[in-house]
């Protein structure tokens, strides 16, 4: 557990207490700014271990590739503007830092700062970094912070933390080693070398849980639509595709060997065609694109799933949605469908929440409350593993 100087600092001492009360063996390492917050004599009186802050200590030099290998995770809590950013580029000037660079297990962080610090694209890019080199960053709670101002930036209750990490070690059994494909993002079909037809997909929902599933232990591919955005997990395998066509190829060559397949991708129905080699000139009057039938990928190889696969698909409707997504379930033949409406204020395309009602073929039925993509992705993975 590192701990930084933040005002937060005061809460692990609740923290370690959580952790050892757990059965964790928890180590501490401390910056020397969350000193001025937090005893170190509370901390290892609690942890039942001497608290390590300096490379150099006085039992002797502190061995940060040790002690980065030793740990099952590591939790920076709280951690500050500065350790963020320090972390995000790979600075190593104490021991927390290097503790980091050293540690091979999974990391989380537990932000904690000012909400005009939080809200600086400086940090911003810090923790899309983070999230790139596949550091969890933990939600941060909203409301009265230490400054006197309110706002996005107060760290995650000690029970919240806590209840994170019990969730990822469970989760992490879920689907070990199941060998799971997704399709996630939009595609683009070509009407000439510049231009295309698409739709507002951005991918978020489908990777968030290539994450989920990769947590749960999985093997997972993620055949990717023309998207900036790619998993936090550098274990994802990225097949990235552009037309529907492309993305059918890739996933007729990996269905029969997966042993879940997860249709999240919002595919074009429809593609011109035949592509213009060449730019299409503006000229008086009307343009007429012929448009044909792309390939149904998750309606294709749905149905020719064997025994022992499971298979999920998505639905996305503007109206007599409950109707349409039966109707789907069957049609395509899935196990497990899950059912965007765009009704829903905060659900839907680019958004970060969701709200998602799931369906199995049993005709059972939940619907789950406006939450984050990463919370939604994370009970679609546990009746993916319930399914199983
Ligand atoms: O028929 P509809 O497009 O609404 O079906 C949605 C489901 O089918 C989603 O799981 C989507 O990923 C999948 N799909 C597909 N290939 C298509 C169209 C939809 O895999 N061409």
């Amino acid at each position: 557990m590192g701990i930084t100087g933040s005002i937060a600092a005061y809460k692990t001492a609740h923290l370690v207490r959580l952790f050892v009360r757990a059965g964790a063996e928890v180590q501490v390492v401390m910056t020397r700014a969350s000193t001025d917050f937090i005893s170190p004599l509370t901390l290892s009186t609690l942890s039942k271990r001497p608290v390590f802050t300096e490379l150099q200590g006085s039992e002797g030099w502190h061995n940060h590739v040790e002690l980065g290998l030793w740990a099952d995770a590591m939790i920076v809590a709280p951690a500050s503007a500065n350790t963020l950013s320090k972390m995000a580029h790979g600075l190593c000037d104490n021991l927390l830092s290097a503790c980091y660079l050293s540690a091979r297990c999974p990391v989380f962080v537990a932000p904690a700062m000012d909400l005009d610090m939080w809200a600086h694209p400086a940090t911003r890019s810090n923790l899309e970094r983070l999230a790139a080199h596949g550091v969890r960053t933990l939600p941060v709670g909203e409301g009265e912070l230490a400054s006197g101002l309110h706002g996005p930036g107060r760290m995650a209750e000690p029970e919240d933390i806590l209840g994170h990490l019990d969730a990822f070690f469970s989760e992490k059994q879920l689907l070990r080693g199941k060998k799971v494909l997704v399709t996630a993002g939009p595609t683009h079909e070509a009407i000439d070398p510049v231009r295309f037809i698409g739709n507002h997909s951005t991918g978020k929902m489908g990777i968030a849980l290539a994450d989920a599933l990769c947590a749960a232990g999985a093997e997972v591919t993620l055949v990717l639509g023309p998207t900036p955005l790619r998993p936090a997990s550098a274990a994802v395998e990225v097949v990235p595709v552009r037309s529907a066509q492309e993305m059918f190829e890739a996933c007729s060559a990996r269905f029969s060997g997966c042993d879940i397949a997860v249709f999240s991708a919002a595919v074009a129905d429809y593609a011109p065609r035949e592509a213009a080699p060449e730019k299409i000139k503006k000229h008086e009057g009307a343009v007429v694109l012929e448009l044909v039938r792309t390939p149904d990928i998750a309606g294709t190889l749905s149905p020719q799933k064997k025994p022992g696969q499971l298979v999920v698909g998505f639905a996305l409707e503007t109206e007599n949605e409950r109707a349409n997504a039966l109707d789907k379930l069957h049609r395509k033949k899935f196990d497990l469908l899950v059912l965007n409406s765009l009704r829903d204020e905060g659900a839907g395309f680019g958004h970060d929440t969701n709200r998602v009602t799931l369906f199995d073929a049993r005709g059972d039925e939940k619907a789950l409350p406006l939450m984050d993509k990463r919370a939604v992705a994370q009970a679609i993975v546990r009746a993916v593993a319930a399914a199983i």
